[in-house]
């Protein structure tokens, strides 16, 4: 059976509504991706809380420096048991091979995800930088370089996943937010695509973050995008 594919973004400041979100969704999503906002404030007591909810957790604080400072950060987050967590591409190779290497005897070891392009980089964004070619080709290559690195997979947009799915292969984890039900308010994002889009095109998981959690009835939310998948 193919496993829960539903990741919950928790964003809120509340720690009594993060802990009603947490209780009342965890027998019904796949994990919960705590980023760093939820992370500051209330740390590794919301990622024991999860996993006291028998619930998992993709720590998403996307990991950036020198090789063996993330090595370290991976090692750490493996310790705490989570599920998945994520690094940048953008930090290298040898960043990539050696946390793979860090974790890769733990048990349970996390899987290792890659952050290729921030959705919010654009053309201009990217000549500033100093990156060349367009986003996909970058965003391509990347997943490529996370993959020849070890790494388990990468986040994306779900307009990109179909093109390192076909690259890659259907082993390469493929980890989609900008995700929305249908004739639900799209907010801030801008690519976005439904559950089932984004599945088709290749996500293994999706993120959906605002549309369950500020719902009247976020179980009821959750179930729905659920069915939609079936
Ligand atoms: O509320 P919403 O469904 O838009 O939440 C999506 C989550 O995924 C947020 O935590 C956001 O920071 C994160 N995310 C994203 N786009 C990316 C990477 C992460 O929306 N490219």
């Amino acid at each position: 059976m193919r496993a829960n594919p539903l990741m919950v973004a928790l964003d809120t400041e509340d720690r009594e509504i993060l802990r009603t979100l947490v209780d009342q969704l965890a027998p019904a999503v796949g994990a919960f991706k705590v980023g760093f906002f939820p992370f500051l404030l209330f740390g590794w007591d919301l990622v024991d809380y999860i996993h006291s909810r028998g619930s998992r957790v993709f720590l998403d604080l996307k990991f950036h420096d020198i090789p063996n400072t993330v090595a370290n950060a991976v090692e750490a987050a493996a310790r705490r048991k989570v599920f998945m967590v994520n690094l940048h591409t953008l930090g290298g190779r040898e960043m990539m091979e050696r946390a793979a290497a860090r974790v890769r005897d733990l048990s349970p070891r996390p899987l290792l995800l890659g952050v290729t392009l921030l959705t919010s980089m654009g053309p201009r964004e990217m000549e500033e930088v100093g990156l060349t070619g367009t986003v996909e080709e970058r965003v391509l290559s990347l997943a490529r370089l996370a993959h020849d690195s070890g790494l388990d997979g990468v986040v994306a947009s779900p307009r990109e996943a179909r093109a390192i799915k076909d690259a890659l292969g259907r082993d390469f984890i493929i980890v989609t937010p900008g995700v929305r039900p249908p004739g639900v308010p799209i907010q801030d994002q801008k690519r976005v695509t439904t559950p089932r889009e984004a599945m088709a095109a290749g996500a293994h998981y999706i993120v959906v973050g605002r549309p369950i959690c500020q719902a009247p009835d976020p179980v009821a939310v959750a179930r729905e995008i659920l069915e939609e998948l079936r």
